[in-house]
């Protein structure tokens, strides 16, 4: 079972396998946070600290909309994401 390591918030969660960081967040209380929940809005930018290839691969929506906001490489929409194994992120400043 895939674990999540919210460096933020202190916080090591386990998931099933292919399980939305979005849906994981509204079931527990983490510092993500979310507004548009479709890839639109960046409120839910997290950086991915290790096991960035265990997440979904990025989508050219979400990478053109990430460019646009001038991310870092590791970073991604939270909303977009779902885990297929161990993963630690940070909540993007
Ligand atoms: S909640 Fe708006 S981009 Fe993820």
């Amino acid at each position: 079972m895939p674990k999540v390591h919210i460096t933020t918030d202190n916080l090591t969660l386990d998931v099933k396998d292919g399980y939305a960081l979005i849906d994981m967040c509204e079931e527990h209380d983490t510092s993500i946070l979310f507004g548009c929940r479709d890839g639109a809005c960046g409120a839910c930018m997290v950086k991915i600290v290790k096991g960035a290839e265990n997440i979904s691969p990025i989508q050219d929506d979400e990478k053109d909309f990430l460019e646009t906001m001038a991310a870092e490489p590791n970073e991604r929409l939270a909303c977009q994401c779902k885990v297929y194994g161990d993963v630690t992120l940070e909540v993007s400043e």
